[in-house]
């Protein structure tokens, strides 16, 4: 199974899960206030270690990665721009354009800086205003150096678990006037950066990244169940995208995530998939191509920003990858413009309110020395990228 040409292969990354010492946000305050069950400390230490950790990509042959520029740390405070840490992302993303190793650069991947939390974040009437202000900032220093942009992560991930669930910082459970309010504050932040970028770098392709989950029916004869999965895939997977989808330039897909929706015997969803990862998330790789299926309707490049599991004996990860990609390479035949895939994550990381121990790396982390140790699963993505497709022996 060929990939097409120039195909993107590699991994994915967030500041606050590796970089360590990301003091000035609001996830760190909370984990300093046990809000939060575990704290991230140094996390992987990528900020020290990031020339090793990109080595470590470029031996495993991937082309491209990912990587979150942390907002807190160039506006620690507001209105005043921090140049050490400025310079510091510009060495990060030299470090990558040296290697040959294309950028994908997320601005927003869940946390805030502190100041901005302070004012009620995403809350506040004026939130697409300071978000757009650091955008700028960030791509008139260094713009030169990105390939492409991801404005926010998965927007509708944040809402759900800062609003909603309240497990995340500001920790609102069921606030659904702020969810209205923080999803109005996205999309214009999202389209007001597009046009922000647009003006500086012309030529930077600016995307989104979407948490999109493939919803089914349980009941294929059940019309109700139709129905409801229709609407879940509306509301979770469209109605953002649809939002923004003058202003970006490809979609960026992230996907975990199977599930089936049924109204008996009770009104609900399952977690479903063939067998599961440490977390206990159903795996289900053709859920995979429903998704990216789901996607041509908007006709723009499709990335895959994320996919990934946690499997700390790295016993599912190999067929996991292999599975999906299967089912990637099913949409491209099929004729949809996938351009890249990113595994999450390059090494173990800092796995938000789950702290340390899923392990979702290509890499694992010892975490008192920082030792990185390639798992055997990354030596056979490491062979897929070499020859650009899936080779024989892994057919079966
Ligand atoms: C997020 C990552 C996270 C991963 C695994 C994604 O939704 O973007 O930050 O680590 O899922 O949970």
């Amino acid at each position: 199974m060929k990939f097409p040409e120039g195909f993107l292969w590699g991994a994915a990354t967030s500041a606050h899960q590796v970089e360590g010492n990301t003091t000035h946000n609001d996830w760190w305050e909370a984990e300093q206030a046990a809000r939060v069950p575990f704290q991230s400390g140094r996390a992987c230490n990528q900020y020290e270690l990031f020339e090793r950790d990109f080595d470590l990509a470029k031996s495993l042959n991937h082309n491209a990665h990912r990587l979150s520029i942390e907002w807190s740390r160039i506006e620690p405070k507001e209105g005043m721009w921090d140049e050490k840490e400025i310079e510091h992302y510009r060495t990060v993303l030299l470090a990558l354009k040296n290697r040959g190793l294309k950028s994908f650069v997320t601005l927003h991947h869940f946390t805030n800086p502190l100041w901005f939390a302070k004012k009620g974040g995403w809350n506040n009437a004026h939130a697409s205003a300071y978000f757009v202000r650091y955008v700028k900032t960030v791509v008139e220093r260094f713009g030169d150096l990105i390939g492409c942009i991801i404005t926010i992560n998965e927007p509708l991930v944040y809402m759900g678990l800062s609003y909603r669930e309240g497990r995340w910082p500001p920790f609102h459970k069921n606030d659904f006037w702020s969810i209205v309010r923080v999803f109005r504050a996205m999309v214009q932040a999202h389209r007001q950066a597009y046009a922000a970028i647009k003006m500086v770098q012309q030529t930077i392709p600016v995307g989104i990244a979407a948490n999109l989950i493939d919803f089914q029916p349980r009941h294929k004869w059940n019309p109700v169940d139709w129905l409801i999965s229709w609407s879940a895939n509306y509301f979770w997977n469209d109605l953002f995208l649809k939002q923004v989808s003058r202003h970006m330039d490809f979609i960026g897909v992230n996907y975990y995530f199977h599930h089936h929706v049924h109204t008996m015997p009770f009104f609900g969803y399952s977690l479903s998939g063939h067998s599961f990862s440490d977390l206990g998330w159903g795996i289900h790789p053709e859920g995979l191509y429903w998704v990216v299926k789901n996607m041509r309707s908007y006709r723009k490049p499709i990335y895959i920003t994320e996919n990934g599991i946690a499997d700390a004996k790295d016993e599912k990860r190999t067929e996991f990858i292999v599975n999906h990609l299967r089912f990637l390479y099913q949409n491209i035949r099929e004729g949809c413009d996938v351009r890249g895939y990113f595994y999450w994550s390059l090494t173990d990381n800092f796995e938000w309110a789950d702290g340390f121990w899923p392990r979702f790396g290509l890499a694992d982390i010892n975490y008192e020395t920082f030792e990185r140790g390639v798992r055997p699963s990354a030596k056979v993505y490491q062979e897929i990228c070499a020859i650009n497709g899936i080779p024989q022996n892994l057919m079966k």
